[in-house]
């Protein structure tokens, strides 16, 4: 081979390796910028974690007997999460004869024979470690494939949690002595002090029961988070509300009093069935309004106070198959598309070593099958996956502030085709920037086009004259879901998407009182964005070179090293 051939090809292999590391990547530690979670360099990173639970009787990460812990965190990274929150039982590390309890021991203890075999077989580094190693040891194959983590002190006793009057629900309970907390924080944020990957504690999951009260809240809650924050200055410190974490009204009138600051999230859960079957009982507009307009007087009004929040607990029964879930679903990821929230859905647990009696305990709310490989149901995910990249936010902006218009149900955005002047629902990040006017017209920024409601009273499609009622669109009926116009005639119509995801008019459904009707396929979120179509396709090619890189990096060194080796 010729000297300039060989030039040629290591300066092309260089370029090569130099495009390998030209990943974007977040600098740690995170702090706060107001209400947004930002890197080193000033740059929004939206959490889109998984819950993933190591507090039940065994304090062992769930999962581990069934797949290697390194291949469970590969896989929340192809299923698009960036983050676990990772939850832990106080007494684990209050109470040294737990917290030195081997993995083996602590399944033995509980009668637990078949995980110790699943342990043995999936991930022996950790089968004779203890229990602490064993959780330090899935924080660091997080680490290894660039997961953040959340550490989650749940509850104190281990067990499946919460209860209004189960003795672990707020400071001073018979399971929950407040100095032996701010010890376990402590001895927490000291044993990760200086593990990057840790981004945040959260001090305690929803506080709650008869004892609970918004005085010892600020007191222990300061506390907790001062104790925390002196032992390890990087995290982001993460606090819960009142009454299961639904409750932070408090803040709006009495902020916390603390020695540091842009280190404050706050958290919040909302689930289906947090007002019972109510979505079933109910008409799911009225619904949706109510508990939205509670939601946003108890916690989501953070935000504009100027404060992260994280809605670190939602899920839904994934078989699909709960009426109650499926109708707070489209309500929720409405408004968590429309604030651009943080969120951490419950859960990734397929199945639980042992929950509330029960060994091997099928999760319908998991992600992942009972056998921790399958994906249980794809189609939650394709529709919480828009949510896990940031819409807007500090560093962000590649375009001008813009609408898209979500479609909660599906997960996807009103996109123009290729073709005519009709329109479907694509990938957010395909979506056009869109302009809601004061006038009420949906326009294509720059292209002089907007939303109608064509006169046949079936499409929704492009139009130029957009001065007329078919192009007038009001968010109606109490859940401010619909989006509706008059056609020519007068009548009232609704937008609305057809079985091939093709954007039609149908008359508006359920804003009547009626509870048998579902709206979901008519409930739509216009959302403020900077993203821009160009940057998707983008962050695609460049995609393609990561997936090249992994299957193609080994020969390249194989080729970049026997030249090495020639030259010297
Ligand atoms: C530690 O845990 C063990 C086992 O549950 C229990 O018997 C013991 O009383 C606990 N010790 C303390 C100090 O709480
Ligand atoms: C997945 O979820 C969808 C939507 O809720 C549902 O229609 C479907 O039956 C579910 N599939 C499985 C395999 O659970
Ligand atoms: C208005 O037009 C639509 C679609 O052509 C039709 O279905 C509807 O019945 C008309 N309404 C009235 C009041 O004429």
């Amino acid at each position: 081979m010729g000297n300039f051939t060989c030039f040629f090809i290591l300066h092309f292999l260089l370029i090569l390796v130099i495009i390998q590391h030209v990943q974007p990547s977040t600098s740690l530690p995170l702090s706060t910028n107001s209400r947004w979670i930002v890197d080193e360099k000033g740059r929004r990173v939206k959490l889109a974690c998984v819950n993933w639970a190591s507090h039940l009787e065994p304090m062992v990460a769930e999962g581990l007997s069934k797949r290697p812990m390194d291949a469970v965190a590969e896989q929340i990274v192809s299923m698009g999460f960036n983050c676990v929150r990772f939850t832990w039982p106080l007494f684990l590390i209050t109470n040294d004869s737990l917290g030195s309890l081997t993995v083996r021991r602590s399944f033995q203890r509980l009668g637990l024979l078949e995980p110790i075999a699943g342990i043995q077989a999936n991930n022996p580094s950790v089968i004779d470690a203890t229990l602490i190693e064993a959780f330090q040891a899935v924080v660091s194959s997080l680490g290894r494939n660039n997961v953040m983590v959340i550490l989650d002190n749940h509850l104190s006793r281990p067990g499946w949690c919460c209860g209004y009057s189960d003795g672990d629900g707020f400071f001073g309970d018979p399971n929950f002595n407040p100095d032996l907390w701010i010890t376990g924080l402590t001895r927490m944020a000291t044993l990760f002090n200086g593990v990057t990957n840790v981004v945040a504690m959260s001090l305690r999951n929803e506080l709650r029961g008869p004892k609970q009260n918004i005085n010892d809240w600020y007191r222990y809650m300061q506390k907790g988070a001062e104790a925390v924050h002196l032992a390890n200055p990087n995290i982001l410190i993460i606090l819960s509300g009142l009454s299961f974490d639904r409750d932070l009204s408090f803040i709006r009138t009495r902020r916390l009093t603390l020695t540091f600051g842009q280190k404050l999230v706050f958290e919040l859960h909302w689930y289906g069935f947090t007002d019972g079957n109510a979505w079933v009982t109910n008409n799911p507009n009225k619904m949706c309004g109510k508990t939205t307009d509670y939601t946003m007087k108890t916690s989501g009004f953070l935000v504009d106070a100027g404060y992260p929040l994280l809605v670190s607990e939602f899920g839904i029964d994934i078989r699909g198959t709960n009426v109650n879930d499926n109708r707070y679903l489209n309500c929720f990821l409405g408004m968590v598309a429309e604030l651009d929230l943080d969120w951490a859905v419950w859960t990734l647990v397929g199945s639980y070593y042992l929950r509330e009696g029960t060994a091997g305990f099928n999760e319908y709310y998991g992600i992942l099958d009972w056998n921790w490989i399958d994906i249980r149901n794809s189609s939650f995910l394709d529709r919480i996956s828009a949510l896990q990249s940031p819409f807007r936010g500090p560093g962000l902006s590649e375009t001008k502030l813009h609408k898209v218009i979500f479609h909660p149900s599906t997960g996807l955005c009103i996109l123009r085709t290729p073709s005519a002047n009709l329109l479907s629902l694509g990938p957010c990040s395909d979506s056009e920037p869109w302009n809601y006017s004061p006038r009420k017209t949906l326009e294509l920024k720059g292209a002089n086009l907007c939303l109608q409601s064509d006169g046949s009273g079936t499409t929704a499609m492009l139009g130029t004259v957009c001065s007329r009622s078919n192009s007038k669109w009001e968010t109606v009926s109490e859940s401010l879901m619909h989006l509706s116009s008059k056609l020519g005639n007068g009548t009232t119509v609704c937008l609305d998407v057809d079985s091939n995801n093709n954007v039609v008019v149908n008359s508006c459904k359920c804003l009547n009182q009626d509870s048998r009707c579902d709206p979901g396929s008519q409930w739509f979120k216009l959302v403020d964005s900077t993203r821009s179509g160009n940057e998707r396709k983008l962050s695609i090619d460049f995609d393609s070179i990561v997936d090249l890189r992994n299957v193609f990096s080994w020969n390249l060194w194989l080729i970049v090293k026997s030249i090495f080796d020639r030259f010297s």
